[in-house]
């Protein structure tokens, strides 16, 4: 977590806008360059009118006050309200119009980020954690929208004050006019040094208050075995170290922030003593009026704004590059899992089903599944059972295809299922997880996502069918009831007949369990019992089976050992045969429900007695 969060902002600090990552930036815009160009339009001519102000400030003290002419100065003051009134007009569809911006290129990028998330496959969620790349997605989409929408609009403010300053001045007196020009870049340079040099001061500090956060977390909860060996000392001395270096960078942040601003200053000074020795000279021969002096003095002082802002927005841009990148960096991820080129819808998947030598790994290449080969009549139960990392999990995850085998196949309807749409396969499948999932919202509406288009009446019935009705209208809403953030205002038994309502609304055409192990009362495990009994109905089903009741209802069980088929059969065969099952059995369910227990024909005094 640390790491990543220090990887990240050398990231930002590293990043450079490369072309790609520019064009692609402007696609985002694109389809809306519309309000962009209507609101840079607003901008560009506020800012061209704010020099004029400056402009018109020099034709009122030198051709109205100096002479005495009134009428003149009254003239120009009627110029002056309306040049305001059309600027606040201006700067109203401006800020409207990045308003508008911003929220539409958030919006763009939000929608496609999640929906190419949705596409990913479980591989990429399996090695990154959901929480934090939403959290990513979110301020990342955010920056961008800042850069292309208030970055852009100060940016450009910022460009066309100095230019039309410039011009103004020129026009005014060119000598000067030049010697003016000639310290904005002096100035750009000092703001944009002071501001890297400030945030480099600032990411240190930073960086060390997240490792004394860890050191505070790390010392007090360990703090047992920090007294157990007596590491007080030596512990302090690390933290001090930590503390020092905090302490030195925020005091290097704060006395370089409290430096730049005099700086600019100071140089500024420069320029203002050279305007007012100069325009001092050159009135005394008339060449220079009082109102082009106080124009200059005006134009400096207000072009020190712009030139910080373009600083500002520079040192902004670094992070919303690398966040820009990071955002397509996502969106460019292929999804491992995805339809064939000439993938057809499956009309249906109730035929036959077979693994044909499968092996299968997960990123990390150790071979999970080897040459596993299994075959599945319609309507069939399988139990899957075995110790635990066996393979059980993932062999559900190669049949509902959120991973694809690495060799072999798996043949549904006498075809390989590649050949079919994800879709068409994965919607025809009813699962049912081993922690279940239910989203915030009411009971009703978790049991109608199995299938959006039933009824209030069709959603009752798969509740009864489930088994989850009673417990539903025993709660004072009922079906209303509200079940909290991911379900977690109830039971596991209770989400987990909602989960299996849900499965039964959804009429899938092959049916899977991952069983809890948690334990729940006896009265809901009879209740989930009834339900899946009620699902597994000549479906093609399978169930990772922790519960003896489970698995001796099954046709046939697969006990599952590193990733092969250990033995296979029913029941009482593999009782019988003394093996795998058999120790499984006896370790297992020995103190299960003793109406379960079997009395194997062969070998009865071998077996427990529960
Ligand atoms: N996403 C993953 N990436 C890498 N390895 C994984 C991943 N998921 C599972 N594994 C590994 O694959 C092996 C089989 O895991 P699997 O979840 O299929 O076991 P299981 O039989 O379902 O176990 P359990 O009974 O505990 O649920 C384990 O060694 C596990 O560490
Ligand atoms: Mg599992």
């Amino acid at each position: 977590m640390l790491d990543e969060m220090i990887e990240i902002e050398e990231e930002e600090h590293t990043s450079q806008l490369t072309t790609p990552t520019f064009n692609r930036i402007a696609a985002l815009v694109k389809p809306h360059w519309r309000w962009m160009a209507g609101f840079l339009a607003a901008i560009m001519t506020t800012a061209v009118l704010d020099a004029c102000f400056t402009y018109i400030n020099k034709l009122i003290i030198d051709q109205g006050i100096v002479p005495g002419k009134f009428n003149l100065v009254l003239r120009y003051a009627f110029v002056y309200g309306v040049i305001q009134m059309a600027e606040s007009g201006l700067f109203f569809i401006c800020i409207y119009l990045v308003g508008i911006l911003g929220e539409r290129i958030q919006y763009d990028l939000r929608k496609s980020t999640f929906n190419h998330l949705q596409d990913l496959s479980l591989s990429y969620f399996s090695q990154n954690a959901v929480g934090r790349l939403m959290a990513r997605v979110t301020s990342d989409s955010g920056r961008i929208s800042n850069l292309m929408t208030w970055g852009l609009l100060d940016m450009t403010w910022a460009i066309v004050s100095v230019f039309s300053s410039t011009v103004f001045m020129l026009v005014i007196n060119w000598r000067l006019g030049l010697i003016v020009f000639s310290i904005i870049p002096i100035l750009m340079l000092i703001a944009i040094n002071f501001r890297k040099s400030i945030l480099k001061e600032f990411r240190k500090s930073r960086r060390a208050n997240s490792r004394i956060s860890g050191e505070y977390n790390q010392n007090f909860q360990g703090v047992r075995v920090v007294k157990a060996l007596g590491r007080e000392q030596e512990n302090l001395r690390e933290f001090s170290i930590l503390t020092d270096t905090m302490f030195r960078a925020s005091y290097r942040a704060a006395w370089l922030s409290a430096l730049f601003l005099p700086t600019v200053q100071i140089v500024s000074a420069f320029a203002l003593g050279a305007i007012v020795w100069y325009g001092g000279l050159q009135s005394q021969i008339g060449a220079f009026t009082v109102g082009s002096i106080n124009a200059f003095v005006s134009y400096l002082t207000f072009m020190i704004w712009p030139v910080q802002d373009l600083a500002r927005v520079y040192a902004d841009m670094q992070n919303s590059i690398a966040s820009a990148e990071r955002i397509f960096k996502l969106i460019d991820t292929p999804p491992e899992v995805q339809d064939r080129p000439f993938a057809v819808a499956a009309e249906t998947i109730r035929g036959e089903l077979e693994f044909d030598h499968v092996d299968f790994y997960y990123e990390d290449r150790s071979p999970i599944l080897t040459d596993f080969s299994l075959k599945v009549k319609p309507g069939e139960t399988i139990a899957l059972v075995g110790p635990t990392g066996g393979g059980k999990t993932t062999i559900v995850n190669l049949l509902c295809r959120f991973y694809e085998p690495k060799n072999g196949c798996i043949i549904i309807n006498g075809h390989d299922y590649t050949e079919y749409t994800l879709h068409s396969l994965q919607s025809r499948i009813g699962i049912v997880l081993q922690t279940p999932h239910l989203f915030s919202g009411t009971i009703r509406e978790n049991i109608h996502y199995g299938q959006l288009g039933a009824s209030e009446g069709e959603v009752e019935e798969a509740a009864r069918v489930a088994g989850a009705h009673d417990f539903i209208t025993s709660f004072e809403k009922g079906y209303d009831q509200n079940v909290g953030e991911g379900g977690n205002l109830l039971s596991v038994g209770q989400k987990q007949l909602i989960s299996l309502a849900r499965a039964v609304l959804a009429k899938p055409e092959i049916f899977i369990m991952d069983e809890a192990t948690s334990s729940v009362d006896t009265l809901t495990e009879a209740l989930i019992q009834k339900g899946m009994e009620a699902l597994m109905q000549e479906r093609t089903s399978f169930i990772i089976a922790h519960r003896l009741s489970t698995i001796r209802r099954a046709d046939r069980i697969v006990v599952i050992e590193a990733g092969r088929i250990a033995e296979m059969g029913t029941h009482a065969e593999l009782l019988s045969k003394h093996g795998h099952y058999y120790r499984l059995y006896t370790q297992q369910f020995k103190f299960e429900n003793a109406e379960y227990t079997f009395q194997s024909p062969q070998s009865p005094a071998s077996l427990p007695a529960a």
